[in-house]
């Protein structure tokens, strides 16, 4: 080598190291995020930029391979991590390490009135997407209970915005802290499931602030969700995904978020509103890429027809690079995280989450005679009744189907709880639905049956005869018109002839207990002639063992209602005044549409019964236990050192049985006197307090601000009224224990 050829290579040897030691500042993760957002965004032609804002598969969204940055992989949600599916197609690929811990349903998470389940809960199943590499979580879905008919209430944390908001929030930290991103659901008004493409929401300032976007701002606000999916319906005119006032003013305006909003799959239908309206990325558009010619993601609204416009100057670079960063910044709080934990799927600690989390989140709604706990030393026969008690309930029920790793149904629980002290006879009394297969998932049962509707009701009269105690575990399921995404329910009654068959049963048994598994409120007109009654939910993997626990004891309800339980569809505001399911109507641009406008305004739920002073079959909040809980006399004082508003509300609150418990007490405020029409009270804060027998314990609660304020459509602000005030608190809305009066100067 010669002395040139020697100082050549010197040289690019020193070239060769320096551009080793000089990370690119994006890929640099000590840098500030959106200091390596800007940097990548300089680096990215148009066809890429356009590239990261719409999908590539069913569930995934391209990266930008020539900087390295790796694809974005979302999946379902909320209540654990969907099978993998086709690429192109719903279809499940039929892998066989994608079976998954199938939590409680999200009601039931309310239910549960415990900040620190929605922390486990959000933990857990970000652990699971984690470990199944998927960056983004669809979920949670946190749209507002408004009618027990809606096919996906299940999904979502029931009527109340201040508990919605705050179990969404410690849900959204939880999954998060995996560095996987949720994407919170479906923003906003989209509470019920028929016509869901074509509703179009019409509902004033005061519901949308007070009662349907708490939750999305506590989720997006304060726990800083890093994606949101915009609902399928329309908003007051205009489609919710990429609407104008929702996306553009609220969310990314006056709560100046900087995550990325996510269509719903197929919810995009134009690209110019999609553009203008505030839509980051485009999922599901109703085509799958092996159809047609061509790649037929190429022909989403946010994929050629944007980047003619972008090129053609129609749409501008700047409105462009706003969504290109959001993605960008999503992509590097996820998949670009190089620190994230490795997650963890099927451990023991998530099947215990899930047994724990239900164990919370049941609620013992009428407890006569006290039949329940079981007292084994006297039941020596128990009848189990119905088909929930060995239907599997993990697989159906539309995008939040899962491939659970097992499931334990009812009957398997009492059988593992109860062993051979008991003896356990089963009759299933009513063939609802036999489906084995969804989306290719097989259910791993067979239910059809061939005996006739009568012979199934005379052979369970039968075993329910000879029986020291009839279970019957009943209620709704995951098929269409039932707790199922796509439709709502036709009825708040029992399917399948439930109602006659208890009628039937306790006819020659008044030992009947009724466990009953929906997500949603159901009609019971027997409910005086059963001894007790159970809201079951739907529990995941942990189904039957941990109703079991609840039965026989070994575990002490502490659920409460999230939602008002209506006797009938007429109690409800959105029925009684509404005009559900909506007006269909020619809309000039959006073709035929459906009005639904929100007439029950703000008084959703126990809003609108207690203005009304309808009596409920269960009011919101209602639960009871095993124990019994003493409420003592609410005392309040201003905070001190503080110079506004603040008061401490306190109530001495002791276990006055004999067996440990916990109680969700409850505090609601009520505005004696204001110039806009308030509710009678509302939720305003929450505490579930453990006690031993004989245990006492000071609850306090903060109102603050916010506790009082209601908001002024005309002043478009949050007011507080000087005046009188009452602070209530209590065993549930319906059950008030002790209130104390304040004034607010
Ligand atoms: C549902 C979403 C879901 C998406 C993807 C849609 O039909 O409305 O909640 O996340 O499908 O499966």
């Amino acid at each position: 080598m010669n002395f040139k050829a020697i100082v050549f290579s010197c040289v690019a040897l020193w070239g060769a190291t320096a551009a080793v030691a000089q990370t690119p500042v994006y890929l640099d993760d000590s840098k500030p995020i959106d200091q390596r957002v800007e940097d990548a965004l300089s680096r990215m032609s148009l066809k890429e930029k356009i590239a990261i804002l719409h999908a590539q598969s069913k569930f995934s969204a391209p990266g930008v391979p020539s900087l390295g940055i790796p694809d974005l992989w979302t999946d379902d949600g909320p209540m654990g991590v969907r099978p993998e599916v086709l690429w192109d197609e719903w279809d499940q690929a039929g892998w066989t390490n994608d079976s998954c811990t199938a939590f409680p349903s999200l009601t039931c998470l309310a239910a549960t009135w415990n900040p620190e389940m929605a922390t486990l809960y959000g933990k857990s199943i970000g652990e699971e997407a984690r470990y199944r590499n998927k960056s983004v979580l669809l979920g949670p879905g946190v749209n507002i209970y408004r009618t027990p008919l809606n096919g996906r209430n299940f999904e979502y944390m029931g009527e109340d915005p201040y508990l919605a908001a705050q179990m969404a929030a410690d849900y959204v930290r939880g999954v998060q802290s995996n560095g996987v991103a949720v994407c919170v659901k479906h923003f906003a008004l989209n509470n019920h499931e028929s016509n869901r493409y074509t509703t179009n929401s019409i509902a004033g300032d005061r519901a949308l602030y007070e009662i349907y976007l708490p939750a999305f701002k506590a989720a997006c606000v304060d726990a800083g969700a890093w994606s949101l999916m915009g609902g399928y319906n329309l908003v007051n005119g205009q489609h919710a995904t990429y609407n104008q006032r929702l996306v553009n003013e609220i969310l990314k305006g006056e709560w100046n978020w900087d995550g990325a909003v996510i269509s719903d799959w197929g919810a995009v239908h134009d690209t110019k509103q999609a553009v203008e309206g505030g839509l980051d990325m485009e999922f599901g558009t109703g085509t799958d890429g092996l159809t047609g010619s061509g790649n037929s993601y190429d022909k989403y609204w946010l994929a050629n027809k944007y980047y003619d416009g972008v090129r053609d100057g129609i749409y501008s670079e700047e409105q462009l690079n706003d969504k290109v960063r959001r993605v960008l910044r999503l992509n590097m709080r996820t998949a670009m995280n190089r620190n994230r934990p490795w997650g963890s799927i099927n451990s023991p600690e998530h099947h215990q989450a899930c047994r724990t989390i239900g164990e919370e989140g049941v609620v013992l709604l009428k407890n006569t005679d006290k039949i329940l706990p079981i007292a084994t030393d006297k039941v020596k026969r128990i009848a189990v009744i119905g088909e929930n008690g060995i239907k599997r309930m993990t697989v159906g029920g539309g995008s939040s189907s899962l491939k659970a790793q097992y499931e334990i149904h009812p009957l398997e629980g009492l059988q593992n709880r109860f062993g051979n002290d008991v003896e356990i006879v089963y009759e299933r009394g009513y063939v609802g639905d036999t489906v084995t297969y969804y989306n290719n998932v097989w259910t791993k049962q067979d239910l059809r049956d061939p005996r006739s509707a009568e012979q199934l009701v005379a052979d369970a009269v039968n075993a329910a005869k000879d029986a020291d105690l009839v279970l019957f575990f009943g209620g709704l399921n995951k098929a269409y018109h039932q707790d199922s995404e796509g439709t709502d329910r036709e009825s708040m009654d029992l399917p399948y002839g439930q109602n006659e068959l208890i009628e039937a049963l306790v006819a020659v048994n008044p030992n009947i207990v009724v466990v009953n598994i929906s997500g949603t409120g159901v009609a019971m007109p027997w409910l005086d002639k059963v001894k007790a009654v159970i809201q079951g939910w739907y529990l995941g993997n942990e189904t039957g063992n941990t109703l079991a626990a609840i039965l026989a004891g070994d575990v002490n309800p502490s659920g409460k209602l999230p939602y008002t339980y209506y006797a009938s569809l007429d109690q409800c505001g959105a029925h009684k005044l509404g005009e559900y399911p909506g007006t269909p109507r020619h809309d000039p641009i959006e073709g035929d549409i459906i009005d639904m406008h929100y007439n029950d305004d703000i008084f959703v739920g126990y809003r609108f019964t207690e203005k009304n002073k309808i009596k409920p079959t269960f009011p919101f909040g209602h639960g009871l236990s095993y124990t019994t809980f003493e409420y003592g006399k609410a005392t309040i004082d201003r905070k001190k050192g503080t110079a506004d508003d603040v008061f401490t509300v306190t109530i001495p609150v002791t276990n006055t049985g004999d067996r440990e418990g916990s109680e969700i007490v409850q505090l609601y405020v009520s505005d004696l006197k204001s110039s806009l029409p308030r509710p009678v009270k509302e939720l305003k804060g929450f505490s579930k307090v453990r006690l031993a027998p004989g245990q006492t314990e000071n609850v306090s609660f903060e109102i603050s601000r916010d506790a009082l304020s209601y908001f002024d459509d005309k002043a478009h602000d949050w007011v507080v009224e000087p005046g009188k005030f009452e602070a209530l608190v209590g065993a549930s809305a319906g059950d008030i224990r002790s209130k104390v009066s304040f004034e607010v100067q």
